[in-house]
């Protein structure tokens, strides 16, 4: 969370620095302080008194005013964090070779706090190997840099090079620096990816879930606090986040074991696996060869973890589940709250475009035991788990 925290913005001269205001905004409205500095040329693209007015605390651009000097050194020491945005080219790469002849480069060259950037600038600029080698250079200094996104630049062209958006920024100053710890001495056990139910020593039968949308939960559980304990099925993406312990499985039956065992001892337990429903009935330790005509497979239900858990849980857990479902999705999503005693069902549409299995985003709708029912964006996977976690926190 901003609140409480301060911030110093340094705004460059980019058609950009219009969102610079809004940002301000945003920061204000949720209780940072800001206290802004540009450089000469940022003051072409938005006035010191917008900026003065919306941070409600005087603009600096002048190493020298009149007979005072602006203290670069001081600056620098009150934030917590510096943000560049928008950082344009030419302060990149002035920032990149230690050059300092402005307000801005002075209180960057001094800052003792994290210095976080946002460029903005011109497809051709930002792919140009001068550019990418002034970022690397950043990165190597400590610098932290906001990715830029693709859309309609100034130039009227499409491409990559657009500053983030002000809520996109602030997510990343909460994700990287700012995370609340209000989950500080719970334990959290969260259940993430496919599972493999075996054929032969060659064969399986999965789905297509990746374990991002788990993943993600864990970290942010971790970020806010929790210890927790991942149960993972097969999946590509690695994972090593502290505070995070992964505990690898296979099959449905592998998760079901470790979940039981580490329910009892969990404060939060999220169910985000896709587990599979069926499993083959037997398991051919020899390769199975093929033959003439069709291949029959007799299949039985796995035992539903969320349902057991549901069953064992005590005053005072959280339990929070997940449901996928392409049609008459409310009814389905309420019942699954009912029948397996969750606290919380977090609802994925398959109708929603950009949600689901493999995408980086994801479009939910929580459904809690108390009758709420809150329909959010299309965002992030790691934003979504954000307001999942948020939900938690406000039942615990
Ligand atoms: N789940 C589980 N153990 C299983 C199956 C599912 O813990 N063996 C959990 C999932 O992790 C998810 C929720 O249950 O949190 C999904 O519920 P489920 O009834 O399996 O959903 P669907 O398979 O989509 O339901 P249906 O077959 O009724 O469409």
């Amino acid at each position: 969370m901003v609140e409480g925290k301060k911030i110093l913005l340094g705004v460059c001269g980019s058609i950009a620095a219009y969102k610079s205001i809004l940002l301000t905004r945003l920061l204000i409205k949720a209780g940072a302080e800001v206290r802004a500095v540009m450089t000469p040329s940022a003051r072409d693209f938005v006035t010191p008194l917008s900026l003065s007015t919306i941070s409600k605390n005087e603009v600096l651009f002048d190493l020298f005013r009149e007979d005072t000097w602006s203290n670069h050194v001081q600056l620098g020491r009150w934030a917590d964090i510096m943000l560049m945005a928008p950082l344009s080219c030419n302060t990149l790469a002035k920032m990149a070779n230690g050059q300092c002849d402005n307000l801005l480069l002075a209180v960057y060259l001094s800052a003792t706090c994290p210095v976080v950037v946002a460029p903005a600038m011109d497809e051709d600029m930002w792919l140009h190997p001068a550019t990418r080698a002034n970022i690397e250079k950043l990165k190597a200094f400590g610098n932290h840099v906001i990715p830029v996104e693709k859309g309609e630049l100034a130039s009227g062209l499409y491409g990559e090079g657009r500053m983030a958006e002000p809520e996109q920024i602030i997510a990343f100053l909460e994700q990287h620096f700012f995370f609340s710890k209000e989950l500080t001495g719970k334990k959290a056990l969260v259940t993430a990816g496919p599972t493999h139910e075996p054929l032969d020593p060659v064969r399986y039968i999965s789905n297509q879930s990746t374990g991002k949308m788990g993943i993600a939960l864990a970290r942010e559980l971790a970020q806010r606090g929790a210890e927790v304990e991942l149960v993972l099925g097969p999946t590509a993406i690695p994972v090593n986040y502290p505070g995070v312990h992964v505990i690898p499985v296979q099959s449905a039956e592998n998760m079901y074991d470790a979940c039981v065992k580490l329910f009892p001892d969990s404060d939060i337990a999220v169910m985000s696996a896709a587990v599979a429903d069926y499993t083959p009935v037997s398991f051919s330790s020899e390769k199975i060869k093929k033959d003439s005509g069709t291949f029959n497979l007799e299949m039985t239900r796995t035992r539903d973890i969320l349902m057991a858990l549901g069953k064992q849980k005590r005053a005072g857990q959280i339990l929070v589940g997940f449901a996928l479902e392409n049609h008459d999705e409310v009814s389905y999503a309420r019942k699954k709250l009912e029948s397996k005693n969750a606290d919380l069902i977090v609802l994925n549409s398959l109708n929603d475009p950009g949600a689901g299995f493999g995408f980086d985003t994801n479009r939910v709708t929580i459904f809690e035991k108390g009758g709420a029912e809150i329909r959010y964006d299309r965002k992030s996977k790691q934003q979504v788990a954000k307001d999942i976690v948020d939900r938690i926190i406000k039942l615990s």
